[in-house]
């Protein structure tokens, strides 16, 4: 297995605060991939969903993983919520290292990201069904796609880290 660890999960779940521990943790390089898209773009994802579409970020995504995937090696990536839900994208992060999914559940998401302006889909009202629609469409494909899958709503960030270490630590042992 390559030596990279890759994090997925709805919205909210921690991706970024847990790569930015990981990425101490084992002094990999840490790379988020909506950050990536941004900078590579020039914009804010919120400027691109509402000016270019959802679909047209989706084709954004592709291309950044697979860009990614080219030369990506000892790195910690954070991904964008959905970016694993296209077929192609889920199978170039499991060849890319070792996936972990972060599942918390609605009620956490709405918790973390009241007020947040930035996810383009979880504007306007019925934000709680958005979250429950979505989360239950995700969820299994979020599954199918990891090596490991983490239930992080009541976890300390230690612990979290722990589960991930040990575990990937057998992995590339393997
Ligand atoms: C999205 C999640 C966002 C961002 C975009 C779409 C999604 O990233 O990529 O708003 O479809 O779940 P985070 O998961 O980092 O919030």
């Amino acid at each position: 297995m390559k030596k990279n660890i890759i994090l997925i999960g709805f919205m909210g779940c921690g991706k970024s605060s847990v790569g930015e521990l990981l990425h101490k943790a084992f002094a990999y390089t840490f790379i988020d991939t909506d950050q990536t898209i941004e900078k590579d773009s020039g914009t804010t994802i919120r400027d691109i969903f509402a000016q270019k579409g959802e679909a047209y970020f989706r084709e954004l995504e592709t291309k950044t993983i697979e860009k990614m995937a080219e030369s990506t090696e000892h790195a910690v990536i954070s991904t964008g919520g959905g970016l694993p839900l296209r077929e192609c994208n889920a199978k170039i992060l499991k060849e890319m290292g070792f996936v972990v999914y972060l599942r918390v559940k609605g009620e956490t998401v709405l918790k973390r990201l009241e007020g947040d302006i930035t996810r383009p889909l979880l504007q306007g009202d019925n934000v709680e069904e958005k979250v429950k629609s979505l989360m239950e469409y995700r969820d299994p494909i979020y599954e199918v796609s990891a090596h490991l899958v983490l239930d992080v709503d009541d976890k300390d960030f230690d612990s979290i880290i722990d589960e991930i270490k040990r575990n990937y630590e057998i992995m590339v042992s393997r």
